[in-house]
């Protein structure tokens, strides 16, 4: 078990937009697993590899936390082909530390990507899964929940977070 550091806010690597993998290979395939036992650690639902320093496309969720495991999903240069709805969700984030914020969110997606073995693969997803994957592909291009929020409301959670980050340092 691989259990690597998640960057907290606020770490530059969780600003940059991410590179497209270009090639699968044994790294990537090892990172992937790394992240899932991060994730299983912390525990949380969803992970970026920018939250683990890594600049690259990759995502890893399961909504069961382990429960089941065909919820698991390793998914590189995920994309949202499609989506319908709206909803309101509450959401946390393992690089935000004591944040839930209300955002908006489409309530179902189709999403496209490859696995780990280079296969095409479709996601629909709806509710849970269709926000967790909404919110790990935000990550990909730099985006948090914060810049969710208006900007009163992300100035104040900003600033809450940047002191929190001082008192930890
Ligand atoms: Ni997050």
């Amino acid at each position: 078990m691989a259990v690597l550091e998640i960057l907290k806010y606020p770490a530059p690597a969780l600003r940059r937009k991410c590179l497209p993998v270009e090639r699968i290979t044994e790294r990537t395939r090892e990172l992937a697993r790394a992240m899932l036992d991060t994730m299983r650690d912390a525990p949380g639902v969803g992970l970026a590899a920018p939250q683990v320093g890594e600049n690259i496309r990759l995502i890893v969720v399961d909504v069961s936390l382990g429960k089941d495991p065909k919820q698991v999903h390793f998914l590189v240069n995920p994309e949202i082909e499609s989506a319908e709805g709206e909803r309101i969700v509450e959401e946390g984030c393992l690089s935000l530390p004591g944040v839930t914020e209300k955002v908006h969110r489409r309530e179902t997606v189709r999403v496209r990507a490859l696995n780990l073995s280079g296969e095409e693969v479709f996601i629909d997803a709806r509710e849970v899964l269709a926000f967790v994957l909404q919110h790990e592909i935000d990550h990909l291009d730099g985006k948090l929940i914060l810049d969710h929020l208006n900007k009163t409301k992300r100035d104040v959670v900003k600033r809450r977070l940047k002191k929190q980050a001082r008192a930890a340092s």
